[in-house]
């Protein structure tokens, strides 16, 4: 295994939850100023759901951690329910008491945002898939900046399942691969036998744009995945 890449495989998607929380949980107490690349999409949903209910028994303090929102949609109006960030907001933000989130809307912008802040200290990832990382659909090389992109039909039917009966935006804003790998640490969450195939390109294959995860071996990356995702 390359160096720098720890996986950890455990039984099933709660205790992924609980070993994704614990993983974040210690980095906010060790850096209480965190800042976080957020992924949405469902994997990630029962870690955040266990942080929030450290936060609510008091253990866990995340008011000084700073949220940075990973993809969004492009061309939707204020206020749709498809928003990636209004869904980063009710399942990160809100229950963890998060003060500071940088938003994804104009790319220039939000690089220059995450400049001023010295960078991300985390990146909290799911993975696509076609081995996107946030919207970065393959092929995407280690340089991809942030911008617009066309979503592929890959991930237009697996979005669609978030949406059942809302037409899936066709086109997203992606935090860019040089953003992403430029991350001092990344968690990948990886849960399901859907995703056992793309975990092993992106962990055992060669490096390549059409594979965008299989740069995160680059980063100090720590996989977590359940056995149905790493048999
Ligand atoms: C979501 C995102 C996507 C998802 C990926 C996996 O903000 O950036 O890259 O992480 O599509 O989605 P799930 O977890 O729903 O399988």
């Amino acid at each position: 295994m390359t160096p720098g890449v720890t996986v950890h495989v455990v039984p099933d998607a709660p205790a992924l939850a609980d070993a994704a929380a614990e993983w974040l949980a210690q980095r906010i107490a060790r850096t209480p100023a965190l800042t976080v690349l957020v992924a949405t999409g469902q994997t990630p949903m029962g870690m955040y759901a266990q942080l929030a209910e450290r936060v609510r028994a008091g253990t866990l303090d995340c008011s000084g951690v700073t949220a940075v929102q990973l993809d969004e949609y492009a061309g939707l109006p204020e206020g749709d329910p498809r928003s990636l960030r209004a869904w980063m907001l009710r399942s990160f933000v809100t229950p963890l008491g998060v003060q500071t989130v940088v938003p994804l809307l104009d790319p220039a912008a939000f690089t220059g945002r995450l400049a001023a802040l010295g960078g991300l200290d985390v990146a909290v990832l799911g993975l696509g898939p076609n081995g996107h990382v946030g919207f970065n659909e393959p092929p995407s090389g280690p340089d991809a900046p942030t911008r617009e992109v066309a979503l592929t039909p890959e991930s237009l039917r697996s979005n669609a399942a978030y949406w059942s009966g809302l037409t899936v935006p066709t086109r997203a804003v992606t935090a860019g691969m040089d953003v992403i790998l430029g991350a001092r640490e990344t968690l990948l969450l990886v849960s399901g036998a859907h995703k056992c195939a793309i975990l092993s390109e992106a962990l055992d294959g060669p490096e390549t744009p059409l594979v965008p995860a299989s740069f995160l071996r680059r980063t100090a990356l720590t996989v977590l995945a359940d056995r149905d995702a790493r048999p």
